[in-house]
């Protein structure tokens, strides 16, 4: 193929995902409004209530708020604020209407203005304009990695690990809140140190503790922008499972049937650090007794069925102690990284297997195709795991084109993504690449939904035997020019 034909080629494919999927670049690129902006006092939040879950290894908040117009005119922006160094850990945000289901179609996207502004914002932008007085009630949901400080940040391998978490009794408001509360959900009732704040009404003080549970408020009347800053100190002795890197290829082959999966993660443990060195036959004792620990010794990764040829690697090479399950419903991968993961480790690793490509694959007409793969898989553990950074690369056949995708992993969390030819071995133009950027994205995201679709002909798919046997022939008659060589030089 000619150079030009591969330009046009890249250029059409390109341009095809840019016209057809509505995913953009960067999201904190996306809006740009003048450093003095301020969101318009257009809304009330007539009643609120926040809820903070501390459960697992990232913190997921839940904001659900009944809006009220208090503007004359009809107002479809709804702001929401954040600290910048929250916007560098939030992820995941979505928006559903609480009262409706039905209602689709909030846009959430974040707002840039001014950097080195402290309070930045998304905005969400209501799937149809409130007219005045009129009212909506909105199902806010987001995560936040690096959320915790582990309190104290050095401790001995056996001991119970406590992690500090610090937010706001007042929800974060660009508007005013008429009547709010904010609901704290811990791992256990095991809470040493909360911070109290005045009561109102016949409370003396907040929060009320009910088991588990913190409970700040009902607070009357708090204007916009309003923070009462609290602290909260409880046990979490599970590991704090952060994946700073996460590297998905899902390599489609229609020759051979087969969908193969790689996944290489750089996993930390985000915990609080060892005081002292680590004594692998203490751990062996205590393992006996008392398995809660806040290392990290085992990931469990539940597959598709049908899924085979597991592989776990290391930087060391291939890990022994790892086990895989597979039968007709279910497919579970068990590993056992080569030592127990302890705060702030680190933990590089490699897993992969094969599927039959008609779980995935659909053939939606002609010579087009669709792909339906998990966005995410990952490990599934009872604290969670947190992925900071994550690359997904889907490699179709050569000659594929016509790409487009659409996922259901919320818009704001894709950061880039492009349409690129990489040629392996024995490809005359190359594969075509779908490579997606996300960030910021937890476990409760596994098994959204990647589809893909492209156009793959006949034509196309025979390139591939065709290039082997060209080459074959150029092997050959290589070798038949050596040998004549070989003959003439022993001949000198
Ligand atoms: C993209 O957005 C435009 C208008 O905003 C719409 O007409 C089009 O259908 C959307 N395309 C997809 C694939 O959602
Ligand atoms: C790793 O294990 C696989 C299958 O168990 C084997 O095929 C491969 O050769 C091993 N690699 C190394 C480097 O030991
Ligand atoms: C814990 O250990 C990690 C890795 O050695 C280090 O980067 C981090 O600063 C340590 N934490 C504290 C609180 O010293």
């Amino acid at each position: 193929m000619k150079f030009t034909a591969i330009a046009a080629t890249c250029f059409s494919l390109f341009s095809q995902v840019l016209g057809e999927s509505n995913i953009s670049g960067p999201s904190s690129s996306k809006v740009t409004l003048p450093a003095t902006f301020k969101p318009p006092q257009v809304f009330k939040n007539a009643n609120l209530v926040h809820v903070i879950s501390l459960e697992k290894n990232y913190a997921k908040e839940s904001i659900n708020v009944l809006i009220e117009n208090s503007s004359p005119d009809s107002q479809d922006e709804y702001f929401l604020p954040f600290t910048s160094d929250q916007m560098e850990r939030i992820g995941g945000i979505e928006v559903k209407d609480r009262k409706d289901a039905s209602v689709t179609g909030f846009a959430v996207e974040a707002v840039e203005f001014d950097r080195s502004s402290d309070i930045q914002y998304y905005r969400i932008r209501l799937p149809a304009p409130l007219p005045a007085k009129g009212q909506q009630t909105l199902g806010i949901s987001f995560y936040y990695l690096n959320a915790y400080a582990p309190l104290p940040a050095f401790i001995d391998q056996s001991e119970k690990q406590y992690l500090v978490y610090e937010f706001s009794a007042y929800c974060p408001s660009a508007y005013p809140t008429l009547k709010q509360k904010t609901e704290v959900k811990l791992p256990s009732s095991d809470i040493p140190d909360y911070t109290k704040i005045a009561g109102s009404g016949e409370t003396k003080e907040f929060p009320q503790k009910q088991g588990s549970k913190l409970i700040y408020g009902p607070f009357p009347e708090v204007p916009a922008g309003a923070v009462s800053p609290v602290k909260v100190r409880y046990e979490f002795t599970k590991p704090v499972t952060h994946i700073s890197h996460l590297e998905r290829d899902v390599e489609v082959s229609h020759w051979g049937g087969n969908i193969a999966f790689e996944e290489r993660y750089t996993l930390y443990n985000h915990g609080a650090n060892l005081s002292a060195q680590f004594n692998r036959v203490k751990w062996a004792q205590a393992q006996y007794f008392n398995p809660q620990t806040y290392a990290l010794k085992e990931l469990k990764f539940p597959l598709r069925a049908g899924s085979k040829d597991a592989y776990f690697t290391d930087v060391i090479g291939n890990v022994s102690t790892s086990r895989f399950r597979s039968n007709r419903r279910e497919a579970v991968l068990e590993l056992k990284p080569r030592y127990p993961v302890f705060g702030g480790w680190k933990y590089p690793f490699t897993i992969g297997w094969n599927s039959d490509a008609k779980q995935f694959l659909r053939k939606k007409s002609g010579d087009s195709f669709l792909l339906n793969v998990p966005f995410i898989e990952g490990p599934k553990q009872a604290e969670g795991a947190a992925y900071e950074h994550i690359q997904v690369r889907v490699l179709l056949p050569e000659g594929a084109e016509n790409v487009r995708f659409y996922t259901t992993i919320p818009e704001s969390s894709i950061t880039d993504y492009s349409v690129d030819l990489q040629k392996t071995y024995l490809d005359t133009i190359g594969r075509t690449v779908l490579t997606i950027k996300a960030r910021n994205l937890v476990d409760d995201f596994r098994d959204r939904d990647l589809i893909v679709s492209y156009d793959y002909s006949l034509i196309a798919s025979l390139r591939k035997p065709f290039v082997i046997f060209s080459s074959m022939l150029t092997v050959f008659v290589g070798i038949w020019a050596l040998s004549k060589v070989d003959v003439s030089l022993s001949t000198k």
